[in-house]
Formats: structure tokens, C-alpha cells, sequence
């Protein structure tokens, strides 16, 4: 794992957003792998800087989201559809039907599941995975006891995430307590991973995915075992991590050996 730990959320938003954007400079037909939520919002916000300055272009980009609720319509307001739509989708030059959403209304929801997996096989596979982390460890919608081995199919959301996600909803509003989730063995097979985690409530997950076993309790420590992950961090979510100064010698080492 390679450990980022910067001052505050526009670092890591500014550093993701560069090393999403190298991806792309570098394979401009890259295969994506999107997520949703608070974390990813403002790197969303510096790729639509850069590709408004043409300094990259996601025209020939495919992308796959990590996941969807299950009951919502594409066009609902808090639907992940919606969210990437309004916060990437609209605002850059990807082809709208190279964009991957999970179908929330799927009359047939496995077979639905498998169809992605093999949309994604169809493609080659992820190239470069963006995730977020649960304040319960969770990477996608696969929540503490998730099958590290699991691929893409329909989860029960636990109380804490439904609470957590009630924000972006009204009051009176349905929210739902079903998702479809890539799996984590999805998610592993992406060929480059990096996860976004800044504030304080997520510092007991960000230690438990780090410096804890390798274990479904967490289910981001399995990221342990992928050959190319990097964690990006602002120092409150870094703030329950023991040993910090070993991880940014070694990224002052990295950054270094890069500059060469
Ligand atoms: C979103 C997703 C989730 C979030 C996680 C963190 O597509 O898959 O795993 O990344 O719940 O959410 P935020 O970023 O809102 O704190």
C-alpha cells in the first residue's frame, strides 16, 4: 500500500486528481471505476477543471460505478445515476453510453449483476479504481462480513451507512436499505486501486484498513493484498494511525526516486 497523508481534503482531492489524470494521459481509452459520496466530490470537481483546459479529455474513457440502490430510478434525485451525472458525467466530455451504472430497477437484479461483470470482462477490466471508505470499514457497498471473494450482487446495507447516507435525503424521502455492489474480488481485479478517506469519523476504519488483520470485519483491508494501492488521506482521517513517520519517509523516499 502506498500511504498519502497530506493536510486537508483539497490536498487529497488535488493529489487524486492528478494521478486519475496521468492515468488517463497516459491510456486515454482508460476503464474507470467510479464512486459516489462525499469523498470523491471535489477530485470530480479538479477533472472537470482539466478537462475544461484541455489539459485531458475522457472522450474515449469507459467507466463502471461501484454501486446503485436498489428501488431507485436512474432519474431519481438520490440515485447514484443522478449523482454522477450532475457531479461528472454532465460537466466533462465522456460519451454518456460508455458510462456503467448498476440498474436499481432491475426486474431480474442477478442477472442484471452478472451482466456487468461481463460488461466489465468486455472491456478488459478496470484500470483504475477510485473508492471511498464506510466509517465501518466498507469499500463499495460491501459491508463488515462481506465475502472478501465476492463479486458483484444485491447487499443489505447495515443501520450505521443507512444512517450515515441519511443526509442526502429529505425527510419524508424512501431511502433505501438494498444496494448492488461490485464485490470485492471486483473490485481487486482493478489493475490500479486508490481510496480518498479525510475527516475525523473515518480514522477508525482508515487504522483498521491499514494497520489492522486482514479481515471481513474491515472489509477495506483487503486492500492489504493488491499489488498497486495507494490510500490518499488528510491528517484527521491519518489521526489514529502508530506509524505515521515511517509512511511519509517512505513517500518522501517515493516522491524523490519519481522526481529523477
Ligand atoms: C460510494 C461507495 C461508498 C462510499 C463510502 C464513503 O459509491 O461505494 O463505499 O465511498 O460510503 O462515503 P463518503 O465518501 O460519502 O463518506
Amino acid at each position: 500500500m502506498r500511504i498519502v497523508i497530506l493536510n486537508n481534503s483539497d490536498d487529497v482531492a488535488a493529489y487524486g486528481a492528478q494521478l486519475i489524470i496521468r492515468q488517463i494521459q497516459t491510456k486515454p481509452d482508460s476503464v474507470l471505476g467510479l464512486a459516489t459520496g462525499s469523498s470523491p466530490m471535489k477530485l470530480y470537481d479538479k477533472l472537470v477543471e482539466a478537462v475544461a483546459a484541455g489539459d485531458v479529455s475522457l472522450s474515449q474513457c469507459v467507466s463502471f460505478n461501484l454501486d446503485e440502490y436498489v428501488g431507485l430510478a436512474p432519474d431519481h434525485d438520490q440515485s447514484y445515476r443522478s449523482f454522477m451525472q450532475k457531479h461528472l458525467f454532465e460537466r466533462v466530455d465522456i460519451r454518456i453510453e460508455n458510462t456503467h451504472v448498476p440498474d436499481g430497477l432491475a426486474l431480474d437484479p442477478e442477472d442484471m449483476c452478472a451482466q456487468y461483470e461481463q460488461a466489465i470482462r468486455d472491456h478488459h477490466g478496470i484500470d483504475f479504481q477510485l473508492l471511498g471508505i464506510g466509517a465501518n470499514g466498507h469499500i463499495g457497498f460491501n459491508e463488515p462480513s462481506s465475502s472478501l471473494r465476492s463479486r458483484t450482487r444485491i447487499k443489505t446495507l447495515t443501520m450505521q451507512t443507512v444512517e450515515d447516507n441519511a443526509r442526502f435525503f429529505r425527510a419524508d424521502e424512501f431511502q433505501p436499505e438494498l444496494a448492488i455492489t461490485m464485490g470485492i474480488e471486483t473490485i481487486m481485479e482493478s489493475r490500479q486501486i486508490m481510496l480518498l478517506a479525510t475527516g475525523e469519523h473515518k480514522a477508525a476504519a482508515v487504522k483498521a484498513m491499514i494497520e489492522g488483520p486482514v479481515s471481513a470485519s474491515c472489509p477495506a483491508s483487503i486492500l492489504q493484498f493488491h499489488p498497486k494501492a495507494t490510500i490518499v488521506l488528510d491528517t484527521a482521517a491519518a489521526g489514529q494511525l502508530e506509524n505515521t513517520q515511517f509512511y511519509q519517509r517512505v513517500e518522501q523516499e517515493a516522491q524523490k526516486f519519481e522526481a529523477k
